[in-house]
């Protein structure tokens, strides 16, 4: 199965986009080190609908992932999946969630792990969960090596592009993600 981090990152933002949340925070960042070893971090907070340590309980449990919700999807994610990716790679995770308050999960994977999966295109991995319906606001924070970093606001964007399910507009903001990235 080929996938990516990117995939992994668009299908955790994609429950938090589900959540009923008003606003999904996406931060994003690799820390490149000088001899290669380096980490790739996200983390999803969403203000939605929260889960109680039991519904929390089952969401991680591999066992319980039916997979049948999406049939046309490359990859079967969800959070099982997300930490079995983390751990056979040499990274980590973190889930924080509080029932009526919202979700916060963070996983973390060692660059220099050969089973790490491929970074994947993040500008078009933005692009996807810009697109999400649901929340108002949509916050993403992206930064590589501690410095170089960009912020993109879903509200901002629709003020400057209009109507993003147009395809002029969706042209524009794939250019305009491209070039943030290259400019990072
Ligand atoms: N951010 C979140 N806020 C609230 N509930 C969540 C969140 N993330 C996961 N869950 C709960 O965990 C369940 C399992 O999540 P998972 O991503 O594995 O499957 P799904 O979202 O239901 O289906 P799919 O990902 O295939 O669309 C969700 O249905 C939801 O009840
Ligand atoms: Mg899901």
């Amino acid at each position: 199965m080929h996938f990516t981090l990117a995939d992994l990152v668009t299908d955790i933002t994609q429950n938090g986009a589900e959540s009923g949340a008003a606003l999904v925070e996406l931060e994003v960042s690799q820390a490149l080190n000088p001899g290669g070893s380096g980490e790739f971090r996200f983390t999803v907070r969403d203000n939605g609908k929260g889960m109680s340590p039991e519904e929390l309980k089952r969401a991680v449990d591999p066992f319980v992932t039916d997979g049948v919700k999406h049939p046309h999807r490359k990859v079967g994610l969800g959070l099982p999946f997300l930490i079995q990716t983390a751990e056979q790679s040499g990274g980590g995770w973190d889930i924080k969630s509080e029932k009526g308050k919202g979700t916060t999960v963070s996983a973390w994977f060692d660059a220099g792990n050969v089973d790490m999966p491929p970074v994947g295109d993040i500008p078009g991995m933005f692009r996807s969960i810009l697109m999400f319906q649901g929340p108002r606001e949509i916050h993403i924070t992206r930064s590589r090596g501690g410095q170089n970093s960009y912020e993109i606001r879903k509200t901002e964007l629709a003020e400057a592009l209009g109507d993003m399910e147009d395809t002029g507009a969706l042209v524009l903001l794939d250019q305009y993600l491209r070039s943030l990235e290259e400019d990072a």
